[in-house]
């Protein structure tokens, strides 16, 4: 291989939550980590200390996932700093704003939703896509790994978020579209499809997902952890599934199987 020798990991969203957990992970494994944030420098400066501490190679920076001219930036800043991208996870997320039963949803939060959740997601994986391709055609990475960061919300109804519903959903149409398209390009494409994980995000309705929880809601009667969502992202990153993409992989405790 010519090139830099280290692999590289572009973590959306790596300030917080999952996202964090997936980006210390995959830097432990020895990847060098792109620690993407919106606003929280100081929760990024965190996790680029806590690898660094670690003795990883990780930096910081700052990108709405929904703004095209922010996307170019990132990817131009990633490959400025260390030459690659073997690994984009595609992380960043938002719930639906105010969580408004559907009669009351508004457009507002639908664009912010579909922007973040949605077009942020697809046009990054294109743009990495295509550096990925320049950059196996020069055999300067063996593959790419692609993973899109779901939710069991793509299936699991909630009328209080019906745009963060629907574009989670689409995360699974346009994963197949991706594999499908980039598999002979040396390039494989996962959904992760967590549950209910502990983060900020699900702060705010904790005490109704303990009952929940705590009342079977899924055969492993625990809150997930954002580490139980990093270690599939760094499975589906080592290549332990090199003749499967287009796969989802549910980190959900076994939400998703129908029950009698
Ligand atoms: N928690 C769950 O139970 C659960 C379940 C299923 C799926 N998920 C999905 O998992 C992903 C991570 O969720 P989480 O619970 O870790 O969320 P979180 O704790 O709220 O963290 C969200 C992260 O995304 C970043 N972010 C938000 N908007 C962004 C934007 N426009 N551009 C770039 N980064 C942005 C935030 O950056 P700042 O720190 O700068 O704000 C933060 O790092 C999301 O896609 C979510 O839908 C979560």
């Amino acid at each position: 291989m010519s090139g830099p020798t280290q692999p590289v990991a572009l973590v959306t969203g790596a300030s917080r939550g999952i996202g964090r957990a997936i980006a210390v992970r995959l830097a432990r494994e020895g990847y060098a980590a792109v620690i993407n944030y919106h606003s929280n420098r100081a929760a990024a400066d965190e996790v680029v200390q806590e690898i660094a501490a670690a003795g990883g190679q990780a930096v910081a920076v700052q990108a709405d996932v929904g703004n095209s001219a922010d996307r170019e930036r990132m990817v131009a800043e990633t490959l400025a700093e260390f030459g690659r991208i073997d690994v984009l996870v595609n992380n960043a997320g938002i719930t639906s704003v105010g969580r408004k039963d559907l009669l009351e949803a508004t457009e507002e939060s639908w664009d912010v939703v579909f922007a973040t959740n949605l077009k942020g997601p697809f046009f990054l994986a294109q743009q990495v896509a295509r550096e990925m391709i320049r950059l196996a055609k020069r055999s300067q990475i063996d593959y790419g790994t692609i993973v899109n960061v779901s939710s069991i919300s793509a299936y699991a109804v909630s009328t209080n978020r019906a745009d963060y519903c629907m574009a989670k959903a689409a995360l699974q149409m346009m994963t197949w579209l991706l594999a499908d398209r980039l598999a002979e390009l040396r390039i494989r494409v996962y959904e992760v499809c967590p549950g209910v994980i502990a983060s900020d995000m699900t702060a705010p309705v904790k005490e109704k997902y303990d009952k929940l929880i705590a009342d079977g809601m899924s055969p492993i009667r625990r809150w997930g952890q954002p580490d139980d969502v990093a270690a599939a992202v760094a499975m589906l990153a080592r290549g332990e599934l090199p003749f499967s993409t287009g796969e989802r992989i549910n980190v959900d405790g076994g939400f998703h199987i129908r029950r009698l």
